[in-house]
């Protein structure tokens, strides 16, 4: 993409892309209306008028589009100003109209994954290598829990998300998803447990698909899990690596999924006649991010996506979220994927980002501690290493803040039940959280 730009666009609009004889692409101003469809129709019938060329029979629509993407991604960094911490202090913001500190409340995990909220202030956090660790409220742990199931290791595969079930006060069900592996292949894999002790009891498998859908790619577990209200499961699988099988509904990657509490297939799942029983969504690239919003009870998922095509959806039943054939985004070495960002029968994304922040968990905020956040969406980024709060009206985006930068990969959040906003960091690896500070 770089020497796309660098052969046709440099010579006049800057090798920085700050302007020469054409105008600055990254100034965040528009002459036009600065739209998808409207830098298309410059790209491809120039402004002849203001001495912008066409390329039209020159580039190809999935290059023009690609170097659409990429105009927007230097225009966003350019432009952007990470929150910093107060002065005088290291880990005191204030944002969007709170004031918090970021607190460490556990160090030393490898790779942390998920986190889930124990009685008594304790916490269940996965490793990606395979440990499931109690925390205390004071941020000691002991030993791994012993006997949990192996997992495949490799790539992005590993112990990923935990869950306690809704009524776990009375029932002890504790869900973990992972990659499950058959010799050098794999494929996400759900069971739940109780524990004892510190031992990981009366293990049942909640959800395996048949081993001739395992396979060797090392990539897109997906592996979020969401309860409903009703008894049922959600969860996510991502295409593993094989884009075109998130758009065959016989096949159970690419797709978020919906079961029973106990693994039971509901009979009204939009697939039962005629493709794979528990699909509920497909054309999902890789989930990493559910969760039900607190009022609506509407499923929002946010979903990995290649170069600028990070999605943040409204699940619905037997919907098409239309991956690969639609995408807003490139491939990460910068080659087009497709020009299409939209098709009759396929779902848009209710928000998208470019450039990627490799969108990760996503949570409401449900608690008290923060009231003008209450039933904003919290979302993680990996490479970005931003925590966003996406204010919503209905189902569109009114706002999306960042309200932390710079301090880890986000790989999970979650509201406390003490009020507080739990992340999941990688590098470093650590349960942190957010902890409401009075505004003077
Ligand atoms: C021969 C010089 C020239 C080349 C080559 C050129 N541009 Fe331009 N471009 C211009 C000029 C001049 C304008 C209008 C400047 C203004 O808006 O004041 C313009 C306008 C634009 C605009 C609209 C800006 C706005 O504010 O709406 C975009 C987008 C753009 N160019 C992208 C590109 C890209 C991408 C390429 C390479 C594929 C390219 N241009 C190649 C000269 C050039």
């Amino acid at each position: 993409m770089e020497e796309l730009y660098a052969q046709h666009c440099q010579v006049c609009h800057g090798e920085k892309l700050e302007g020469g004889l054409g105008a600055s692409l990254i100034d965040g101003e528009w002459r036009s209306d600065g739209s998808i469809r409207t830098l298309m129709d410059i790209l491809r019938n120039g402004q002849p008028e203001f001495g912008m060329p066409g390329f039209a029979g020159q580039l190809s629509e999935s290059e023009m589009r690609a170097l659409v993407i990429y105009i927007q991604e230097r225009e966003k960094y350019a432009l952007e100003q990470p929150p910093k911490p107060e002065p005088g202090t290291k880990n005191v913001y204030s944002v969007a109209g709170e004031r918090f500190r970021l607190e460490k409340v556990a160090s030393g995990l490898a790779t942390p994954w998920s986190v889930a909220f124990l009685p008594e202030g304790r916490f269940l956090v996965t490793e990606k290598l395979g440990g499931l660790r109690i925390i205390e409220a004071n941020g000691k742990f002991g030993e791994p829990i012993k006997r949990t199931p192996a997992v495949f290791n490799k790539g992005q595969g590993g112990l990923l998300e935990v869950a306690l079930h809704p009524d776990y006060a009375k029932n002890g069900w504790v869900y973990l998803a992972f990659s499950d592996a058959d010799g050098d292949v794999s494929m996400t894999k759900i069971v739940r447990g109780k524990i004892s002790g510190n031992n990981w009891v009366e293990q049942e498998t909640i959800f395996e698909a048949p081993k001739k859908f395992y396979t060797n790619r090392g990539h897109h577990f997906g592996c979020r899990i969401a309860f409903d209200d009703k008894g049922y499961l959600f969860f996510s699988i991502g295409e593993r690596g094989q884009q075109e099988q998130a758009q065959d509904t016989i096949r159970p990657n690419g797709k978020i999924h919906r079961i029973h509490d106990d693994g039971r297939i509901p009979s009204d799942n939009p697939f039962v006649e005629n493709g794979f029983l528990t699909i509920w969504s497909y054309g999902n690239r890789n989930p990493q991010g559910l969760d039900f919003h607190p009022e609506t009870g509407v499923l929002w998922e946010s979903e990995h996506g290649p170069r600028g095509g990070d999605e943040l959806n409204v699940i619905q039943r037997g919907a098409n979220y239309g991956w690969p054939i639609v995408t807003y985004g490139m491939n990460y070495n910068g080659t087009p994927i497709t020009s299409e960002t939209s098709r009759p029968g396929m779902e848009q994304p209710i928000h998208y980002w470019t450039p990627s922040i490799a969108v990760c968990g996503i949570d409401f905020y449900e608690g008290d501690a923060f009231p003008s956040w209450k039933n904003r969406l919290l979302v993680g980024s990996l490479r970005q290493q931003e925590l966003h709060l996406i204010t919503l009206d209905g189902e569109s985006v009114v706002r999306d803040e960042i309200i932390l930068e710079d301090r880890g990969r986000v790989r999970d959040v979650a509201s406390g039940p003490d009020g507080a906003i739990y992340l999941v960091l990688n590098s470093p690896d650590e349960l942190a959280r957010l902890v409401s500070q009075p505004k003077d």
